[in-house]
């Protein structure tokens, strides 16, 4: 599924967040985006499935998936669309197999064989199934942080999004897990539109087909990791990469 902005801007209030963002996502890449603190990039995320209204934000311009503008897509139907992944992993306070039928049950699937099916297919895209086979009964909180996150993952993808977009998903955890997620995001992109905001420039680079610089609410600059990292264009993304890199 492409995702494509037009003109797209977001205010709190009368503070205004972003500016006239115009993007298009391309399906099954994965799009980083990367920029300082406070810039916008949780905020353009939550612009996507219309979840910046919750926040007393307010969005301007539109957005298309697939063409379609998300307006005439119902709400629901939007957010189980484009998946959203958080920092901190929330899991609900049941076990890993409630959690993994919450939503296929909440939809109308009473069929107790095919409800295994499904939280056994996607605990195995996301690469947690050979970890937690043995006790899918275990409270989801008792799992590692990393491991949670991918929970949260596979629990997402039980409601067939498209798009996937995950908001600094590393950043609590450590090298190991770290790298779990990202096995398992090259895994799956195939299968989804992958847009994840990160602060670690490396990760960006491992697992990134594009990259977008953002800096005070406006993407400065796109390209590949290669040119984003490599031969910037914008001596803003410049100097950023050189901060960071210090
Ligand atoms: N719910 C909110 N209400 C008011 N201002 C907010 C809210 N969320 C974020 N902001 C402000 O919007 C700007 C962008 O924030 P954010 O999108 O979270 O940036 P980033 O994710 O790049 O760090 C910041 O100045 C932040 O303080
Ligand atoms: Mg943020």
């Amino acid at each position: 599924m492409t995702v494509k902005t037009d003109n797209l801007s977001a205010n709190y209030g009368n503070k205004k967040v972003l500016k006239n963002i115009n993007i298009d996502f391309e399906k099954n890449k994965i799009t980083a985006i990367i920029g300082p603190s406070g810039c916008g990039k949780s905020t353009f995320l939550k612009t996507l499935n219309r979840t910046l209204e919750e926040y007393g934000g307010k969005a301007d311009g539109d957005i298309y998936l697939n063409n379609v503008n998300i307006m005439d897509i119902p709400i629901q139907e939007l957010r189980n669309k484009i998946g959203m992944v958080f920092q901190t992993p929330v899991v609900f306070p049941f076990s890993i197999y409630k959690n993994m039928t919450y939503a296929p049950i909440y939809y109308g699937e009473k069929n107790k064989e095919k409800l295994r099916e499904i939280a056994v297919k996607y605990l195995k895209k996301a690469g947690l199934y050979e970890e937690v086979k043995g006790d899918l009964s275990m409270q989801a909180s008792k799992l590692s942080g990393g491991q949670q996150q991918r929970l949260v993952i596979a629990r997402c993808l039980t409601v067939n999004p498209e798009v996937i977009l995950l908001d600094e998903p590393c950043s609590a955890l450590d090298i190991k897990n770290t790298a779990n997620i990202e096995k398992l995001l090259l895994d799956i992109k195939k299968e989804y539109t992958i847009i994840i905001v990160t602060h670690n420039l490396a990760q960006a680079k491992r697992i990134a087909d594009y990259v977008i610089y953002m800096e005070d609410g406006a993407i400065i600059e796109t390209g590949t990791p290669d040119e984003i990292f490599n031969s910037p264009v914008d001596s803003r993304t410049k100097e950023y990469i050189m901060y960071m890199k210090n």
